[in-house]
C-alpha cells in the first residue's frame, strides 16, 4: 500500500516535471533547465518502475542501463549538429520499436485467451504504430545519412498499394478482437506495419525528412501511451501522450511555416533531390551586384543597426563563431545587432537557435519572425548568411511559386542587404530568389565562414 502510494506520488512528480520541462524548452533562455528537468523526470520514472514493478534481475537492468548510458553519452558528445535530425530519427525508431516489443511480450505472456479485448486493442495499437515508427525512422535515418537515395522514390499505384496494406493491417485488429487465443494476427500486424513503414517514407524527399521525423516522434509517443495502457502504467501513458501531442504540434508548426499541408509532405516528391542547393534554371541571365569583403566592412562601419539573417548555409559553413566575433567587433562601434530567426530556417526545428547558442550569442539578440519583421524597414543593413527561401519576396507576390504564402523575413525592406552565399544556386525549394536582384542587394560570394573571416580582418584594419 505504502509502496503503491510512493509509486503514484513519484509518477505524478515526474509528470509535473515533464510538463514544466517541456514549457521551458520553448525559449532558448530556459531550454537547458527544461532539458535537465525532463531528464530528472525520466530518471525518477525509470527508477520507481525498476524498484516497484520489475521482475527482471538486477544484473540485466545494470547491463541495459550501462549500454544506454554509453550510447547516449557518445551520441551527445560526438554527433554533429548537422546530423541531429538523423540521430533523433534513430532514437524515435528505437522508442517506437521498444514500445511495440513490450506490448507484444505482454500479449505473448498472457496469450491463450487470458487477455481482455481492451488490452488486446492497446497491444495492437502499440505493435502497429511501434513497427511503423521503427521501420519508418530507419528509412528516414538512411535517407538523411545518405545510405538510401534521398530523392523521392516514387512507384506507380503506390497509394493504392499502401491503402490495401493499411486495410490488411487494420483487419488484424478485428481478427484479434474476435479471437485472442493465438499469435498469428499479431505477427501479421507486425509484418504489414514494417512494410508500411518502408512504403510510407521512401516517396518522401530527404529535405522533407525533418517534418517526417517530427511526425514519427509523435507516433512513438502514441505507441508508448498505448503500451502504458497495456501495462497499466500511469507515467508511460502521460509521457507517451506528451510526446504524441508535442510531436504533432511541432509537425504542424513546421508545415505551417513552410506553407505546406501535412498531406503534401507525406505524399512525397517535393523539393530539390537531396535537399541541398540546386542550380537555378534561369530563363535569362539576370544581373546581380557583387561586393568584396572590404566593401562589406566599410558598409558595416557606417551602419547603426544591423539584422543578421542566418540560414541553412550557416550550418553548412559552421560560421556561427565567426558571426559572433564579427558582432562583437561591431557592437563597441555603437552598432545594434539583432538576429532574425525564421521558424524553418535550416533543416530542423530550432536549428539556428542551437547553432547561435553554441557560439554564445546572447539570447535577447535572437528575435523570431513576428518580433523582427516590423523592424527591417528601420534597419540600415540586413546580412543574410546562407539563408535563401526564408528571405524570398516571391512568397508574398507570386501565387505560382511553390513557396507562395510561406511567411518570410522582410529582409527586402532593409536599407541595404548583404547576402553571403557561394553561388546563385537556389535553396531547398529550388526557386530563384528575387531578393538577390534588388538594387539595394550586394552579393558577397564564397563560403560563409571564409567570407566572414575576411570581413572581420577588413573591419580590424579600418
Ligand atoms: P535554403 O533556402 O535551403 O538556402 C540555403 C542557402 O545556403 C543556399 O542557397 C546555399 O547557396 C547557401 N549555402 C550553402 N552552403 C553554404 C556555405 N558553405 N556558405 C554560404 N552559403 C551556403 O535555407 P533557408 O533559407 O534556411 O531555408 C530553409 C529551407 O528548408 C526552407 O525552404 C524550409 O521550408 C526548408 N526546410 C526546413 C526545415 C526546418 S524544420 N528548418 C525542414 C525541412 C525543410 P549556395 O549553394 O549558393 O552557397
Amino acid at each position: 500500500m505504502i509502496l503503491n502510494n510512493i509509486e503514484e506520488i513519484s509518477y505524478i512528480t515526474a509528470a509535473v516535471l515533464f510538463i514544466i520541462g517541456l514549457k521551458k524548452l520553448s525559449s532558448p533562455a530556459t531550454a537547458r533547465t527544461g532539458n535537465a528537468l525532463s531528464g530528472l523526470a525520466m530518471f525518477l520514472a525509470v527508477l520507481v518502475t525498476i524498484v516497484g514493478r520489475t521482475s527482471v534481475t538486477w544484473e540485466w537492468i545494470v547491463i541495459g542501463v550501462a549500454i544506454g548510458v554509453v550510447i547516449g553519452s557518445l551520441s551527445a558528445y560526438f554527433v554533429k549538429m548537422t546530423a541531429m535530425p538523423q540521430m533523433v530519427a534513430i532514437f524515435n525508431g528505437f522508442g517506437g520499436g521498444a514500445s511495440g516489443l513490450v506490448a507484444y511480450l505482454e500479449y505473448y505472456n498472457n496469450s491463450g485467451g487470458l487477455i481482455t479485448p481492451a488490452t488486446s486493442l492497446s497491444v495492437m495499437i502499440s505493435v502497429i504504430i511501434g513497427a511503423i515508427t521503427f521501420m519508418g525512422s530507419f528509412i528516414a535515418f538512411g535517407k538523411l545519412q545518405g545510405f538510401i537515395p534521398s530523392r523521392p522514390i516514387l512507384f506507380p499505384i503506390r497509394n493504392i498499394i499502401n491503402g490495401v496494406i493499411l486495410i490488411a493491417t487494420l483487419s488484424t485488429i478485428l481478427w484479434i478482437l474476435v479471437d485472442n487465443t493465438h499469435l498469428t494476427p499479431i505477427y501479421a500486424a507486425i509484418t504489414f506495419s514494417l512494410i508500411l513503414g518502408v512504403l510510407l517514407i521512401i516517396p518522401i524527399g530527404g529535405a522533407d525528412m525533418p517534418v517526417v521525423v517530427a511526425l514519427l516522434n509523435s507516433y512513438s509517443g502514441i505507441a508508448a501511451a498505448a503500451t502504458g495502457f497495456v501495462l497499466e502504467n500511469t507515467i508511460l501513458i502521460i509521457a507517451g501522450s506528451l510526446v504524441g501531442a508535442s510531436g504533432i504540434i511541432l509537425t504542424r508548426i513546421m508545415t505551417k511555416a513552410m506553407n505546406r499541408s501535412l498531406a503534401n509532405v507525406m505524399l512525397g516528391g517535393f523539393g530539390s533531390q537531396d535537399g541541398s542547393s540546386s542550380p537555378v534554371l534561369q530563363k535569362e541571365e539576370r544581373p546581380v551586384t557583387t561586393a568584396s569583403a572590404s566593401d562589406v566592412a566599410m558598409i558595416l562601419e557606417y551602419a547603426r543597426s544591423v539584422i543578421i539573417v542566418p540560414g541553412y548555409g550557416l550550418a553548412v559553413a559552421q560560421a556561427q563563431h565567426q558571426l559572433r566575433e564579427l558582432s562583437d567587433l561591431l557592437k563597441p562601434k555603437g552598432v545594434s545587432i539583432k538576429y532574425a530567426i525564421h521558424p524553418v530556417a535550416g533543416r530542423m526545428p530550432g536549428h539556428m537557435n542551437v547553432l547561435l547558442a553554441e557560439a554564445n550569442v546572447p539570447y535577447d539578440e535572437l528575435k523570431d519572425i513576428d518580433e523582427i519583421n516590423g523592424e527591417f524597414q528601420r534597419t540600415d543593413v540586413a546580412i543574410v548568411v546562407g539563408a535563401n527561401d526564408v528571405t524570398n519576396p516571391v512568397a508574398r507576390t507570386d501565387s505560382s511559386s511553390p513557396i507562395f504564402g510561406m511567411p518570410i523575413l522582410n529582409v527586402d525592406q532593409a536599407q541595404t542587404v548583404i547576402v553571403l552565399k557561394r553561388s546563385m544556386a537556389s535553396g531547398f525549394a529550388g526557386v530563384e530568389n528575387e531578393l538577390f536582384h534588388l538594387e539595394k542587394t550586394l552579393m558577397l560570394f564564397g563560403d560563409a565562414k571564409n567570407s566572414i573571416e575576411e570581413v572581420i580582418s577588413e573591419t580590424k584594419d579600418l
